[in-house]
């Protein structure tokens, strides 16, 4: 299959790209490099698949979008956009402009070309966020040790009504909505997959985003660690390649996905709180971590898990891969790009042995 996938240098598109080519799929990145880590990604995927093609594009660019999409796709992974809350929150404006104009401008350049024949138009695989949710009306309790919900055990399905929250909740829950919509309107094969937690190798977290990534890679280059709130804060996490598992089941089954949306997590046997987190890195690494706290930020769930049983249902997929596994593969990740991470870091002036 061919595949074009925005935001394809970045850490779930990085994880996309090898794995479609390692399959051997055909690919396209279109990325803005916007992240400094897209250009480290991009050298590690032309160093491991020569073959994979690179645009160096804005998905706000309607002209790049029709150059781009003059070629055949069987599927577009839309992975492009502002990636943090925090962020929305300082610059709501360009928030809104990547993450809803830039969506709607790409389902517009899907439209313009196929729209006359939308049956062959390449599926649009949308990464859109638990965000969309909100704050749930359903009320959390301590439990254990963590936050839970009162009376959720299977946690949050598709049925859970949409509240945008924050200025990212609004532009992805907004492009979410067009998504789903431009199959609604004009038979265009569309799905928006709202996500959880995603995890993995290739994210070079931040404070601001990318938790487990972040905790882990402060973890092991002792760099200051903090809790925005009591750390009971509870995700479901999945494995980046759990999630390019679900992408490649959805491609092949565009009749059965489209005009749909699904939740997409680890589901209610894969969370973990932030706490629980540090106990197991600190298990892993032999060592107590020093965290510090803060107060909880804006548009922060106390918890979220979601019910993947939708996915499960249409196209067989579940996640596979534990929090424990996923964190030691994490780990060996860290531990064995520690120069290609110092090289990282260092761009954002924090320093660590390298060696
Ligand atoms: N990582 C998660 O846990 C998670 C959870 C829910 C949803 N998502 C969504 O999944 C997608 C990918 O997330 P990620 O974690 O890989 O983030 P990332 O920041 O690593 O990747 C995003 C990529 O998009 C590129 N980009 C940003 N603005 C662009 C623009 N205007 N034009 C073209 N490229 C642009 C960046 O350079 C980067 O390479 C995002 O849309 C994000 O909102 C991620």
């Amino acid at each position: 299959m061919r595949f074009l996938i925005t935001g394809g240098a970045g850490f779930i598109g990085s994880n996309a790209a090898r794995r479609l080519r390692a399959e051997g799929h055909d690919v396209l990145v279109l990325d803005s490099f916007l992240r400094p880590a897209s250009r480290f990604n991009r050298a590690w995927l032309e160093r491991l698949h020569p073959e994979i093609r690179f645009v160096e594009a804005d998905v706000r660019d309607s002209a790049a979008l029709d150059r781009v999409l003059a070629e055949h796709f069987d599927a577009v992974l839309h992975l492009a956009g502002q990636v943090a809350v925090t962020t929305s929150i300082l610059d709501p404006l360009t928030d809104w402009e990547i993450n809803a104009l830039g969506t709607f401008r790409l389902l517009e350049a899907l439209r313009k070309r196929h729209g006359g024949a939308p049956d062959r138009a390449p599926l649009l695989i949308y990464a859109s966020t638990n965000k969309v949710y909100g704050h749930l009306s359903m009320g959390e309790v301590l439990r254990d040790g963590r936050w839970d919900f009162r009376d959720l055990p299977q946690g949050v399905s598709e049925l859970e009504p949409l509240s945008f929250e924050s200025p990212y909740g609004c532009s992805k829950g907004a492009a979410d909505q067009y998504v789903v919509d431009y199959h609604r309107s004009f038979g265009l094969p569309t799905v928006a997959l709202r996500q959880s937690c995603i995890y993995g190798p290739r994210q070079f977290g931040e404070e601001d985003q990318g938790w487990v990534a972040w905790f882990a890679l402060a973890a092991v280059f002792g760099l200051p660690i903090t809790f925005y709130g009591d750390g009971l804060q509870v995700r479901d996490l999945l494995w980046v390649d759990d999630l390019v598992g679900l992408y490649l089941a959805a491609a092949a089954a565009p009749g059965k996905v489209a005009g749909r949306a699904y939740n997409v997590g680890g589901g209610p046997a894969f969370r973990l709180s932030l706490k629980e987190l540090m106990v197991l890195l600190e298990k892993k690494l032999g060592r107590k971590i020093p965290v510090g706290s803060a107060p909880t930020r804006l548009g922060d769930q106390p918890v979220f898990y979601c019910n993947v049983d939708r996915a499960a249902q249409d196209l067989g997929w579940r996640p596979r891969v534990p929090p424990s596994e996923g964190v030691d593969r994490l780990l060996a990740w860290i531990l064995e790009s520690r120069d290609e991470i110092g090289r990282f870091l260092a761009r954002k002036g924090l320093s660590i042995a390298t060696g």
